[in-house]
């Protein structure tokens, strides 16, 4: 097993536990089964978790996380539910492993949310995105959200795309963000 180079979700945790200086509150942009919101929550004072499945929601709330609130919505929707600014902010996108494939994750929905999610986190904040192109959305949203982080002011965004060189090159991409 390797340490490092075994898997994007586990990188996205690694850096932003050693990074995110701040920890009052996250968001987990797509619960799913709820590791991220399970990491989120052991270090940060509060976490906002979305999906659009409610049976995702349903599942977490059953866990009663006192820090965490479930919200059943599109990420696109972060400015509706959150009237604060955030430290941090965590995307695995696609479809839940083992769950129905059709409900996956959206280009545009996705490219709004990280829109709206630049605008709201704050100064020294870090925004992580788990890309997985092996499927047809998800090979769009490889190419919209790069496209568009591309060309984020460097003096004030730093973006970072990490990738496996010698794999397949439908391999998942980590992305992370990284505000002044
Ligand atoms: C790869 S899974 C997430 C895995 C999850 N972070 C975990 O720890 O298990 C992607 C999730 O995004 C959700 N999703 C799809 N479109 C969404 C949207 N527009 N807003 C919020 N969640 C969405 C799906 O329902 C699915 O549960």
């Amino acid at each position: 097993m390797y340490k490092y180079v075994g898997n994007i979700s586990d990188l996205s945790h690694y850096i932003i536990k050693n990074f995110v200086l701040n920890k009052h509150i996250a968001i987990d942009a797509t619960l799913g089964n709820g590791y991220d919101t399970d990491f989120l929550s052991s270090i940060f004072n509060k976490v906002y978790a979305f999906d659009i499945q409610e049976d995702a929601c349903r599942n977490y709330i059953y866990k009663k996380k006192d820090n965490v609130e479930v919200i059943n919505a599109s990420h696109h929707l972060f400015k509706k539910y959150i009237n604060e600014k955030v430290d941090c902010i965590m995307y695995n996108l696609g479809f839940l492993p083992g769950g129905n494939k059709e409900i996956t994750t959206l280009h545009e929905t996705s490219l709004e949310s990280i829109k709206e999610g630049l605008d709201i986190l704050e100064n020294g904040g870090i925004m992580t995105i788990c890309i997985y192109r092996g499927h047809y959305e998800g090979k769009i949203e490889e190419t919209c959200i790069l496209e568009y982080l591309k060309k984020l002011p460097k003096n004030q965004f730093g973006v970072m795309v990490q990738s496996y060189l010698n794999r397949q090159d439908i391999s998942p991409l980590l992305v992370v963000i990284e505000k002044k």
